[in-house]
């Protein structure tokens, strides 16, 4: 196993184009009040697009909807400093790229130890990780502008060995880490280095407009794809199926009426048909 300090970063990003490349600054903390504050003074102060802060324990990490994100020791908490352009940022969402990153790594990255039981890492839409029906990841984009255009921190906390007992009680019935979910922690550094190898091909892939297999893989994991779903926006509830993504990540839901409409954020939850 080894052990995730700076020295291992490094060695993991040598010679990728976004982490890794010269300039890029890469820090890694034992505790931060938050990952995504830390990258934004980053960005603030001029960091280029690819630096890395990472944090092996939070005091304050932030979820979205304005959740707190508990970030107890076990768990692999990063976030990552971007520069997109104006057509990057109307095209697929990061987030999502993110989560399809998180997901791959994962399933990469699984141990063949005796103890290990394989469980394929899904996507809870809109970029949620899940493995055996429970949360273990999940993403938060902050978008901000500047003289220099726009910076994305996007945030990535990963429960990898988290013990679920260290997880608040109202979290335990739902989240749970790989290493519980699996049998056998994956190797941190390596989920990393997997992680960012996994988010650097998606985000130039989608710069180069090449959207549509990224799509693809991510529908492929998405169980609710095709089934009964109630979205909870923020001013409604909206019953359906969920027919699919849009071009831009959007979830299609079929209501029993017929009529389609795209939702671009919400809380998902499936419904089985009585
Ligand atoms: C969510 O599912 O609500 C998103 C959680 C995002 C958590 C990560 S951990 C690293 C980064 N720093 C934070 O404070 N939050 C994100």
């Amino acid at each position: 196993m080894s052990t995730l300090d700076r020295a291992a970063v490094v060695r993991a990003t040598a010679g990728r184009r976004l982490c890794g490349h010269p300039g890029a600054a890469i820090e890694v903390h034992d505790e931060l009040t938050s990952t995504n504050d830390r990258a934004a003074a980053l960005g603030r102060e001029g960091a280029p697009e690819g630096s890395l802060v990472v944090a092996l324990r939070q005091t304050h990490g932030r979820g979205r909807h304005g959740r707190v994100w508990s970030s107890p020791p076990g768990g692999l908490y990063l976030s990552l400093v971007l520069r997109p352009d104006d057509a990057m940022i109307r095209r697929l969402p990061a987030t999502l790229l993110a989560g399809l990153a998180v997901a791959e790594a994962i399933d990469a990255t699984a141990t063949t130890g005796a103890k290990t039981r394989f469980v394929r890492a899904d996507l809870k839409w809109p970029n949620d990780v899940h493995m055996g029906g429970r949360k273990v990841s999940g993403i938060l984009g902050e978008l901000t502008r500047d003289a220099g255009g726009a910076l994305l921190v996007l945030g990535l906390g990963i429960n990898v060995s988290t013990d679920s007992a260290a997880l608040p009680p109202e979290l335990q019935a739902t989240a749970t880490s790989v290493a519980e979910a699996r049998g056998e922690a994956p190797d941190v550094v390596a989920l990393l280095a997997a992680i960012l190898e996994r988010f650097e091909e998606h985000y130039d892939a989608v710069r180069r407009g090449g959207g549509a297999t990224i799509l693809a893989a991510a529908s492929a994991r998405m169980p609710v794809l095709g089934k009964g779903v109630r979205v909870r926006l923020v001013d409604r509830v909206l019953e359906g199926r969920a027919a699919g993504l849009n071009a831009t990540g959007g979830l299609i839901v079929e209501t029993a009426a017929g009529q389609r409409e795209t939702v671009v954020a919400g809380e998902v939850e499936e419904v089985r048909s009585t």
